[in-house]
């Protein structure tokens, strides 16, 4: 379902030149639950936001559903990026003036549907990660993890072909950590393709296979029998 085909990142970092990505192939098929594991600065950020499209490879190409996403316009771009994948981010991301039910729909409204119509399935998706009471709370009103369950079911709303988690526990303690887990578990049996970058091995066995990456090249890319929790 995905393909990353020889991808390399570069940055310039004043004349250095930081390859965060070296020479990267692998695929993801549907249904997967990938973790992709590693220390800080091995370039898991780098390639993940290469998959969802929030930036460009150096060389080397991405195909989602065999689309590219390479040589197409920013609006195509970011097309893609609204309603083919859903992100979620260590520190949740949502907007503190917003109630968790119009950070869960905001994707939509971004679209132009009108949020009495977004409203149910925003509902939906709260009581469906168990904030069913929770749905007029701002961000401030709630827990980490209460906070975490909102961004997950605002990058639900699209009905994304595949889910970008970014260190989604790395700023929970670990009995929350097992809950977030647990729900991204959930998801995956129900169908949903899940890619998720920790340096936590403990949160990557949640997976059913994971990818080691290092120094911005895979070193390690194993399935996981019967994955534990
Ligand atoms: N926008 C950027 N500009 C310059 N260097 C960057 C940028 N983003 C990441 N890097 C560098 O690329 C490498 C990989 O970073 P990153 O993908 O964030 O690693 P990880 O998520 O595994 O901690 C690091 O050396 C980091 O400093
Ligand atoms: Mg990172």
């Amino acid at each position: 379902m995905i393909q990353v085909l020889k991808v390399s990142k570069k940055y310039l970092q004043g004349k250095q030149e930081i390859c965060a990505l070296n020479d990267v192939s692998f695929g993801i098929e549907k249904g997967e639950f990938l973790s992709i594991m590693g220390p800080s600065g091995s370039g898991k950020s780098t390639l993940l936001n290469l998959i969802g499209g929030l930036d460009q490879p150096s060389t080397g190409e991405i195909f989602i559903d065999g689309s590219p996403l390479h040589g197409i316009s920013d609006d195509a771009l970011t097309l893609i990026r609204r309603k083919r994948v859903g992100f979620i981010f260590q520190f949740f991301n949502l907007l503190p003036i917003l109630t968790a039910a119009e950070n869960v729909g905001l994707p939509l409204l971004l679209d132009g549907v009108p949020f009495s119509r977004i409203q149910e399935k925003a509902t939906h998706l709260l009581e469906s990660v168990g904030l069913g009471s929770r749905t007029e709370h701002r961000p401030e009103q709630l827990s980490g993890g209460e906070m975490q369950r909102v961004a997950i079911a605002r990058a639900l709303i699209t009905d994304p072909a595949v889910l970008l988690a970014d260190e989604p526990t790395g700023n929970l303690d670990s009995h929350i950590s097992e809950e977030i887990l647990g729900l991204l578990k959930n998801l995956n049996q129900t169908g949903q393709t899940i890619v998720m970058v920790t340096h936590d091995s403990r949160a990557a066995s949640c997976g059913k296979r994971i990818i080691t990456l290092k120094d911005g090249g895979i070193t390690e890319d194993i399935a996981i029998s019967g994955s534990s929790s």
